[in-house]
């Protein structure tokens, strides 16, 4: 959730450091520090609320100072935002700095340990208890060197980290572990970087170690990178990875924000996702995850889908593709209630996990539930080798590129091509679908990248006109059926974390039990309304809402007169089979979020209170 940067090295560590958390600003925005170490002096430190700008401003003098820093962007877990709970902390005696991303949940027994032995604490935060048991361990033993006792500390606590630390009397030497919360190491020449994603160092660099559960290394110009497990110091040998990440796929590249940008790359991301895996003219898909466990999943007694927010939108659209092609039954969970409650989940089972991070807390603590019950364990991933991807049994990647924007869009129309694929190959495996079926609908989901290319260009302007008449509005309705009943639940839930405008999606015949209480003049309603997929009873549902005087914004196919002659505006999108229209009309929904959200002058890219990795519960 928040965003880690180190350097060591011979350039600027200010610039190095700066430069980097505004490339993990996308983690947590809420504050920002950084604190540097020259040789013969003390730590230089400077931490506020608010963002890396904030910043900026209070550290300037900083610059040209130091070879060797780190620092961090947050979202606050213990204790409001405020200077005083930024980090970096720094323990008692002045000598330890560190930095952290996630929750250390034994924190209080700690504390008051601590406390006992004379330890004062200017912060409300877990991570000041960490750095100053990092000290207690040293105070304790003067001849312990600084690694260890970050170990011995580390061996103290429970919960979700990634830290870095420096010791003042230790230059240049940072000490990162990680547990839960991911941490890479750019490996340059005479220099090294830290980062909680690979985006801060990728233009120095194309080698990297992704520290592993249950590992820290201790880093320096002189020795390297030196790796061993935490609980019994074990050396481990690093696995460099080459990166393939480029600057320009995380630059804004001539976009206003990042969420446009990636709504823009949806004709190119669903296309990466396909390509290699439909293959239309030899009549197969292709994927390698799902190719070698084909009799494992088809035989699966059921298949359980868990995810997050967005994540749980494709899982429900994946919950109708398989059921209609695959035949199996499907149950799609919040994560965070799977792994509280005592699911029936057996070896017979999969369970499929939809993460665009892959870093999810309760999706990663929900697999593993189901993994310890023996379920075959299925990942559907955007970041490469992360944590989720790492433990599943098979998995298939989105390919969508790195998502920047907080709110997602391009992951989860790529999540729906990977769920449609899947769903098709096991319908055909299974014998369910007719060659010419198959056949029909495989032609039809290689057009799907066209199709949004041109939702894009028909429906920017007049989703920009309509959002302009909704800027005061103070909730919205998403009504949709069938296949579009999670698309609208996606299209409030992408308005309501930008604009903060109050939005709840429905499914439309459910109105009558409840919403419809709701509608009058004052209420807009945003209705999908596709020819194909019960458009009749749509049309009774929009004669009901047209009755109740609600201000209809319909999203219906080309050449459509029906819904479009009741409604007050309309969004049209290309006609295609049901089960792909929520990729094509979630693309309309996203751009009227975003310049609702735009002219309300929200931040769209960073909205309030979110964080777009959420690794802690
Ligand atoms: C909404 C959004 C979140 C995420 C959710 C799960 O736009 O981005 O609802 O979908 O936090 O995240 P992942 O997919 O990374 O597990």
């Amino acid at each position: 959730m928040c965003g880690i940067v180190g350097y060591t090295g011979f350039q600027d560590a200010y610039e190095v450091v700066i430069n980097g958390l505004r490339r993990l600003e996308y983690r947590g925005y809420d504050s920002a520090g950084i604190v540097l170490d020259r040789e013969n002096a003390s730590f230089d430190v400077a931490k506020t609320k608010g963002k890396v700008d904030d910043l900026v401003a209070v550290s300037e003098n900083l610059s040209g100072k130091s070879h060797v820093g780190m620092g961090h962007t947050r979202w606050a877990t213990h204790g409001v935002p405020s200077d005083r709970n930024s980090h970096p902390h720094l323990s008692n005696n002045g000598k330890i700095a560190l930095v952290h991303n996630g929750i250390i949940e034994n924190y209080d027994t700690i504390k008051i340990m601590l406390t006992e032995k004379g330890f004062t604490f200017q912060s409300e935060t877990d991570t000041e208890v960490l750095v100053n048991l990092i000290q207690f361990f040293m105070d304790m033993d003067a001849s312990l060197d600084f690694p260890t006792a970050v170990r011995f500390a580390l061996n103290e606590v429970y919960g979700a980290y990634a830290i870095t630390v420096m010791h003042d009397d230790f230059p240049g030497v940072l000490v990162v572990a990680r547990l839960g919360s991911p941490l890479a190491i750019g490996l340059g020449t005479n220099e090294y970087f830290i980062a909680s994603d690979a985006s801060p160092f990728v233009e120095f660099t194309k080698e990297a170690v992704y520290l592993e559960e249950g590992h820290m290394a201790t880093i320096s110009l002189e020795k390297g990178v030196d790796i061993r497990t935490i609980k019994d110091n074990e050396k481990i040998v690093p696995q460099v990875q080459e990166l393939k990440l480029s600057l320009e796929q995380i630059e804004k590249g001539g976009y206003e924000h990042f969420m446009l940008k990636e709504i823009f790359e949806q004709p190119k991301s669903i296309h990466d996702t396909l390509r290699g895996r439909l293959l239309v003219e030899e009549g197969i898909i292709k994927m390698a995850g799902i190719w070698d466990h084909l009799d494992r999943i088809n035989k699966a007694q059921k298949i359980t889908i868990i995810a997050c927010g967005t994540s749980w939108h494709a899982g429900l659209i994946g919950e109708y593709l398989i059921e209609e092609f695959a035949r199996i039954p499907v149950e799609v969970e919040y994560a965070s209630e799977f792994r509280y409650r005592n699911p029936i989940i057996t070896e017979n089972d999969v369970v499929i996990a939809i993460s665009q991070s892959g870093e999810t807390a309760d999706t990663m603590a929900a697999l593993k539930m189901a993994k310890d019950k023996g379920a075959f364990i299925y990942g559907i991933c955007n970041v490469v080798d992360s944590s989720i991807a790492r433990i599943t049994d098979a998995g298939s990647y989105t390919h969508a590129g790195p998502e920047i924007g907080v709110a997602s869009t391009k992951a989860f129309t790529a999540q729906l091509t990977v769920l449609s694929l899947i769903a098709l190959k096991l319908g055909k495996h299974k014998g369910n679908l007719s060659n010419q079926e198959f056949m029909r609908l495989i032609t039809e989901l290689e057009a799907i990248p066209k199709k949004v290319e041109e939702v894009l260009e028909k429906t920017h302007d007049i989703t920009k006109e309509i959002a302009k008449d909704f800027v005061n509005a103070q909730n919205f309705l998403y009504l949709g059926r069938g296949y579009n009943f999670p698309a609208a639940l996606e299209g409030a839930l992408k308005l309501k974390e930008i604009s903060y405008i109050h939005a709840e999606g429905y499914p439309a015949a459910e109105m009558k039990h409840g919403p419809i209480a709701l509608i009058d003049e004052n209420m807009p309603i945003v209705i999908i309304a596709p020819k194909q997929g019960h458009y009749d009873k749509i049309v009774s549902n929009v004669q009901e809402i047209k009755a109740r005087k609600g201000k209809i914004i319909a999203l219906v196919n080309k050449g459509d007169t029906q819904v479009s002659s009741m409604a007050d505006y309309v969004i049209e999108f290309p006609e295609t089979s049901e089960c792909f229209s929520p990729i094509v009309a979630s693309v309309p929904l996203q751009l009227l979020s975003y310049y609702i959200a735009v002219y309300r002058g929200a931040n769209v890219d960073q909205p309030r209170n979110l964080a777009k990795s959420v690794t802690v519960e």
